[in-house]
């Protein structure tokens, strides 16, 4: 039975998602049957900030995928704003490490290109959002520019500003920043601060950094090697809006030390 949304809200702010005792099991012919995710239960309340931790293969971007409702679990359910998920999510943005820039569409056209591909009516609207998004990620004097004349930085913002422009409800993210350099990144984590701090988005944001996590984080959830499991939820209670440079804080370096003390104990870290 369906379970009816339980809150109002406004269009495009967050909605809560539940994942239920889900698993994965991969079948492959030349491996037979691996796990690859143990069972997760997990909740986001809307426009809440979650963080996932954990090592190289432990089913992070597997879990994403679930939640996307682009891979079906072997077990167990999602239930977004209460309701069970049964397809791919529509009222979703998402961000992986590639960007997946188009090399012959400009940057507004990229940012456009589900507005085009669905013929869109109002394109000159989402025009308009995309332009100011755009100036929001300081990419203004980019929109006519191509991906290759880009940097790194630019063009993940730019595939930000693709996942936004239809106002989701939910934003996932799959490594974002992994292959930007330190300031670059530092940069991006301000920003999706400040954007999300705007929007109030539901993120689910995976990486392998610990200390962005905390930085980014109303959560972090922390998983085992693989077959992953969660090992630890850490409710991060830092003041926002976090500094760039959270460097020596001592609130800060309690949760980072926390993570790498479990990573430690897993046999993630020697
Ligand atoms: N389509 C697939 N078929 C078979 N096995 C897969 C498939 N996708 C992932 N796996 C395996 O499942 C496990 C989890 O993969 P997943 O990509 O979810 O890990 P991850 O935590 O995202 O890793 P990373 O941090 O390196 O991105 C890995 O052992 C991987 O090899
Ligand atoms: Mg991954």
């Amino acid at each position: 039975m369906l379970t009816a949304p339980t809150h109002a809200r406004a269009a495009g702010s967050g909605v809560g998602i539940d994942v239920r005792n889900v698993s994965k099991t991969y079948v492959t012919r030349s491996a037979g049957s691996m796990l690859a995710l143990a069972p997760v239960d997990l909740s986001l309340r809307p426009g809440e900030f979650v963080s996932i931790v954990g090592p190289s293969g432990c089913g992070k971007s597997t879990l994403l995928l679930i939640v996307a409702g682009l891979l079906s679990a072997t077990q167990g359910e999602i239930r977004i704003d209460g309701e069970r998920l049964t397809k791919p999510l529509t009222d979703v943005g998402i961000v992986f490490q590639d960007d997946l820039l188009l090399d012959f569409r400009t940057t507004l056209d990229n940012v456009l290109l589900q507005s085009d591909i669905r013929r869109a009516p109002d394109r000159p609207e989402a025009e308009a959002t995309a332009r100011g998004l755009l100036r929001q990620l300081g990419l203004e004097g980019a929109e006519r520019k191509y991906p290759h004349q880009l940097s790194g930085g630019m063009r993940q913002r730019a595939s930000l500003a693709r996942a936004l422009v239809h106002d989701p409800s939910i934003l996932l993210m799959d490594e974002p920043f992994g292959a930007l350099d330190a300031l670059t990144r530092t940069q991006m984590r301000r920003d999706l601060e400040q954007l999300w701090l705007e929007r109030q988005k539901t993120v689910l944001f995976i990486t392998h950094g610990v200390e962005e996590a905390v930085g980014l984080s109303d959560r972090v959830i922390v998983m085992s090697p693989s077959p992953g499991r969660i090992v630890e939820d850490i409710t991060v209670e830092l003041p926002r809006p976090r500094p760039v440079e959270l460097g020596d804080d001592r609130a800060y370096t309690e949760y980072t030390d926390r993570i790498y003390r479990i990573f430690h104990d897993h046999g993630v870290l020697r």
